[in-house]
This record gives structure tokens, sequence and C-alpha cells, in this order.
């Protein structure tokens, strides 16, 4: 059993802060952890991971993992502990699944583990249609025959065959089902044009520390030789690039100077850049980075791509910074193409953004204006609370819930260093 935390559904109300102060620890990333969860269907054992964040996508997470025969637990250290029997169901409940789309990781493993899976279609999200061809063209081509049904999608394998396998495009979800199903499969498989996300890395390492043979993660090509059985092991995830640029960004609004702990800088690098142009000012520190912010941000251009190229998670915390900087930005989104319903809102509180497709025009404003608007997902309510550091007045974030899926102690972390925000019953 895990820790039961209730997710009530929650405003934000954010009043303009600053300047910033004092120092914040990163959490684990998210979208590693979700990952290293699903491979724990892998192989036998008792699986210990460290610094998985405590937000309501791992508690579905859990809750779908239970619902195979597994159990999860939290050890009062914060570690999550996830036990597999000899044996793992391979149906995992429609309702469970639906919720959130990380559970699409299980396929790949599920289908190595046990030789089928049946799990409910990923619904569209709220910046467009996230299709999983890739996802099921690469498991083909180890062997497995797929059907897609209205709700969900059978996949059988009575055995995985290595393979070389070119993805059309560097998706990060479809290279890790690939990987989770290659290490079990017989032979050697390529993958070529993989994603290269940090989170890749970590769950290479996950798998390798689990007895895989998994390697050139991180790059392009990535060569798995599948081996015949793996086992349970201890890791821990790697810290949240996402939750790390999201103070950033509202230090660029709010200024200040803070340091950020259990931060990889590695993984930052075209952030860093970015920060830099604006006249954030950085510097990595031991384990963590210092960051400093004076004035007003200066204008600069921004186009999201695939790693290492900059996040599209970071484009909407960007864009927050940008609507208030000295002069016009140009924003383009290469990666999901309707990933702008948080613009609308950021026009409410009074910013000047031009969209035309999938690019944007930003002149930046001197204040915005606190008033009620809605996050309509996880980066975009983040957006929201960056822009009210620099709005006039009091701004009311409905949709709160979108935040926690994905960022543990959210409001904690944010006072801790000056920001002025709460918590109300919506
Ligand atoms: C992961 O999504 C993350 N989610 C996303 O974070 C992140 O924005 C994204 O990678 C890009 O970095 C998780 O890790 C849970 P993709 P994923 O497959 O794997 C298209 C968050 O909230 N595509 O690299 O779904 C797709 O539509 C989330 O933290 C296909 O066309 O991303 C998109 O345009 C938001 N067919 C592009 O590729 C496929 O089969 C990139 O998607 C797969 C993807």
């Amino acid at each position: 059993m895990v820790h039961r935390h209730t997710w009530a559904v929650s405003d934000f109300v954010v009043r303009p802060s600053g300047p910033l102060s004092g120092s914040v620890s990163i959490g684990g990333a998210k979208n590693s952890a979700l990952k290293l969860m699903a491979a724990c269907t892998l192989a036998e054992g008792r699986y210990v991971l460290r610094d998985v964040p405590q937000i309501s996508d791992v508690h579905h997470m859990c809750g779908v993992l239970e619902s195979l025969g597994m159990s999860t637990e939290r050890r009062e250290d914060g570690a999550l502990v996830i036990e597999r029997g000899p044996s793992v169901i391979s149906d995992p409940p429609y309702e469970l699944v639906e919720r959130f789309r990380a559970s699409t990781a299980l396929m790949g493993p599920l289908v190595a583990a046990t030789g089928r899976v049946r799990i409910a279609l990923p619904g569209g999200d709220n910046f467009g249609t996230r299709p999983i061809d890739m996802h099921l063209r690469g498991l083909e081509a180890l062997g497995a025959i797929t059907e897609v049904g209205e709700r969900d999608v059978q996949i059988v394998a009575r055995r995985l065959i290595g393979a070389r396998i070119e993805l059309d495009y560097p998706s990060v979800g479809a290279t890790e089902n690939v990987l989770m199903a290659a290490v079990l499969a017989e032979g050697r498989t390529t993958i070529c044009n993989a994603a290269r996300e940090p989170e890749i890395a970590d769950l290479a390492a996950f798998l390798n520390r689990m007895g895989a043979q998994v390697l050139g993660a991180g790059s392009s090509t990535i060569i798995v030789d599948g081996v015949d059985r793996l086992r349970a092991v201890e890791h821990t995830v790697i810290p949240d690039r996402i939750e790390a640029a999201t103070v950033l960004a509202a230090l660029g609004v709010a200024g200040g100077e803070i340091t950020l702990r259990n931060v990889r800088h590695d993984h930052l690098g075209m952030l860093m850049e970015k920060l830099g142009h604006m006249g954030i000012r950085t510097s990595p520190e031991g384990d963590g980075l210092w960051a400093m912010a004076t004035g007003r941000r200066s204008a600069t251009n921004v186009a999201t791509l695939p790693y290492p190229g900059l996040a599209t998670d970071y484009l909407p915390l960007l864009v927050a910074v940008l609507t208030l900087a000295d002069g016009t930005s140009f924003a383009t989104e290469n990666v999901f193409a309707g990933r702008f319903r948080y613009v609308s809102e950021l026009a409410h509180m009074g910013a000047d953004i031009g969209v035309d497709g999938h690019h944007m025009v930003i002149k930046g404003v001197k204040r915005l204006t606190g008033t009620a608007v809605e996050a309509v997902d996880i980066r975009a309510g983040a957006a929201l609370v960056i822009a009210a550091l620099g709005a006039d007045g009091e701004t009311v974030i409905s949709g709160g819930d979108h935040l926690d899926r994905g960022y543990e102690g959210f409001v904690d972390k944010l006072r801790d260093i000056g920001v002025d925000v709460s918590r109300s019953l919506a």
C-alpha cells in the first residue's frame, strides 16, 4: 500500500512577489520515475526507488501496479518500495489506466514479461491528440502482433526477436517502450533515431543495473542485447529538470538570488543558454545551481526541439517570463503542435501575444494584471503561477489539480524562497 494522499481540487492564489532568496531542493523527475515504475513489471523481486516524487501521477501508477498484483509502499525515508511476485497480470483496468498518459509505458515491459497486454488507449491531451503509432510499429518490428480496438489495444508476442528499428521521430515514449521490450528479446535490437532525453539514459541505467545489456542510451543509436532474465534492484531517480526550470523561470519574473539543490546542470544546457540571453545569471555549485536576476529581463527567441534542444515542457514557463521582458520575442513550438491553450490565459492577464500556427510573437509589457485564470495542463498551470509573480493584484488559478500531477510540495517550495502563494478550496 502507498500512503494515500488526497488530491483536493483547489485554486492557487498568487500575489506579486520578489526579490526571491534562499534555497530550494529539486525532487526526482516525474517523467523518469513513472517509466522506472513501469519497468518494475519486468522481473520478480523487491525494488527500492529513491527520489520518486509524491505526486498524483505516481499515486495513479502505484494503483495500476497494485491492480497487476504487485505491491507498493512508501518507506519512512521516502523511498518507494515495489514488489513483484513470480507472475504479473497483464490487463490493467481501463478506469485506472485512462487517467494518465504515462501508463502507455506499460505496453513494452508487459508484453516482454508476459507475452501479451491489453491496455486502454491513451486519450487526447489538452494540447492535442497524442498518437502511439510509433510505439506500436516498434513493438511490431520485434515480432509483436498489435490489434487496436475502439478503447484499447491488445499486443501479443509468443517471443520477441531483436531487430533494427528506425523511428520516424525521436519519440520519448516510443523509445522507452521499445527499449523495455527489447531487453528481454532474443538477440540484438538497434534503435535508430532514438530520443536522447536524460530520462531515457536514466531508464537504461536502471535496466542495466537489473542485468540488461543496453549501450548508447542518451545518444541517437541505442543497442540492446536481449537477456533471459532480469532482477529487481535499487535506484535513485535523476533530478527533475522541468521543476528546476520552473523555479528558474519564477526567479526570472520575481528577481532575486537563489540556490537550487539536487540539479544536474549537464541536463540543463540549452535552458541555461536561453536564461542567459534573458539576463538570468546561473552558475553550477556542487550538486546544485546558483542563480541571480536583477532588473528587467531581455527579449529573446526560443524554439522547442527534442533533446538536447529546448524541451517543449519549458516553453510555457519561458513564454511567461518573456511576456514581461523588455522587447519583442519570437517563440516556436515544434513538438506538440496544439500546446497553446495557456496563451489565452496569459492574454487575459494583459500579456501581448500573437499566435500564428505554431509560432508566437510576444511583445513584453511592464506589468500584468492579476485576475481569475485556468490551468489547462501541468506546465500551463506553472506558467500562470510564474506570470502572476509579475502581475498587480491577486491571481486566482483554477485547475490546481494539474499541478499536483507533476510538482511535489509546489506551494511549500515556492513559499520557502519568498513567493506569495497559497491554496484555497475551489
Ligand atoms: C514525453 O511525452 C513526456 N511525458 C512529455 O511531458 C514531454 O513533453 C514529451 O515527452 C517531450 O519531451 C512523459 O514522459 C510522461 P513524444 P511523450 O513521444 O513520450 C508525436 C508532461 O506533462 N508522436 O516524444 O508522449 C507526439 O504526438 C508531459 O510532463 C507520434 O506522432 O512525447 C508529439 O508530437 C507533457 N506518434 C511528438 O511525437 C507516436 O507514436 C513527441 O512525443 C508518439 C509520439
